[in-house]
């Protein structure tokens, strides 16, 4: 277990997962989600090349989710690791089980006289005695998984650290066992909101994907995809709409989450036109500040007053 098996084949020299780019999105959308070449094309390299994906990006424009989905594409585990401020070694990577390991000493104590500590020690450190978390998790896994180390920006950069070993070598130490090494390359995904930087250390280890909001066809298409009993002409002013809305000035512009839950509001009402006042009084679905829904509204009601064409709801907008 703590040794690559000679006889096995390098982890490296892995069959590609998928065959083509254009193959890879296909069955992305298949499982209902809509990449585009770029995104679908970093994936595709990322496995090629068996390196870690570094997905940064604003909340909600589905960097989580393309995790998510290219473990069902594969039929693969999804092993998560979800960071947060405070986050360890002994919840990201593994952890000794004390009381199963007191309990043994306890035993060992009073059914025999003759161990001595050097056997004793041996065994509450070895296999039987570690508690596996995601890291060691994915890299001992021999099924097919998929590792997504999600939100990362939340852990102090010097937490970034317990990750380096495993994003370019695929292993881990363990002081009292060794060297732990994966017997293949998972997948694996590394999340940003971006909310710090990362180091450069953690950077030059992945490659780089920008997930930003997407354009009005995959948007439209995204919510068609989502949102069942959505017409394809709601499903256009909805793009358009949300569009216009980002290009304002926000605090918070509606995320792709938003705007799946605005189309199943207006589903939901039977909406088939947005015009001013349903667009008023579902806009709390999209923004989450009430500057931000104060300044939409102002738009809203300028366009309906004025009946001007080019504006947030015009359909040429
Ligand atoms: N490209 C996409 N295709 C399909 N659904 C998407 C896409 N992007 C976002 N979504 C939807 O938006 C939701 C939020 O995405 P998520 O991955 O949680 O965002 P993030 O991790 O970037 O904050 C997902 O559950 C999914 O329903
Ligand atoms: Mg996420």
């Amino acid at each position: 277990m703590t040794s690559q098996d000679p006889t096995n084949p390098s982890p490296f020299d892995a069959e590609p997962r998928f065959d083509s780019v254009e193959e890879l999105r296909t069955a992305l959308r298949n499982v209902d989600y809509l990449s585009d070449e770029g995104i679908a094309g970093i994936v595709y390299l990322a496995d090629r090349l068996g390196k870690p994906i570094l997905v940064e990006g604003p909340a909600g424009t589905g960097k989580t989710q393309l995790a998510k989905s290219v473990a069902e594409v594969l039929g693969a585990r999804l092993i998560r690791l979800q960071c947060y401020e405070g986050l360890d070694e002994s919840k990201a990577l593994y952890e000794w089980n004390y009381k199963k390991q007191l309990l043994r000493i306890q035993a060992t104590k009073s059914d025999t006289e003759g161990q001595n500590w050097d056997e004793i020690e041996d065994d509450i450190f070895s296999d039987e005695f570690l508690l596996e978390r995601p890291l060691l998790e994915a890299i001992r896994a021999t099924d097919p998984v998929v590792l997504l180390i999600d939100e990362v920006d939340r852990v102090e950069v010097e937490t970034e650290a317990l990750l380096l070993e495993i994003l370019s070598d695929y292993q881990v130490s363990i002081p009292e066992l060794g060297t732990i090494t994966a017997r293949q390359i998972p997948m694996v995904f590394l999340t940003s909101n971006n909310t710090r930087e990362l180091s450069e250390a953690l950077k030059r280890r992945c490659l780089y994907l920008h997930v930003d909001y997407p354009d009005m066809e995959r948007e439209k298409e995204i919510v068609l995809t989502k949102v069942p009993g959505l017409t394809e002409s709601l499903a256009d002013q909805i793009a358009r709409v949300v569009r216009s809305i980002r290009q304002l000035e926000l605090k918070k512009a509606p995320s792709v989450s938003e705007t799946i839950d605005w189309a199943r509001t207006l589903v939901l009402l039977g909406v088939e036109q947005i015009d001013a006042e349903t667009a008023t009084g579902t806009v709390n679905i999209l923004l989450k500040y009430q500057s931000d829904i104060q300044k939409v509204v102002k738009e809203f009601a300028a366009e309906q007053k004025s009946f001007s064409r080019g504006g947030i709801l015009s359909p040429e907008a």
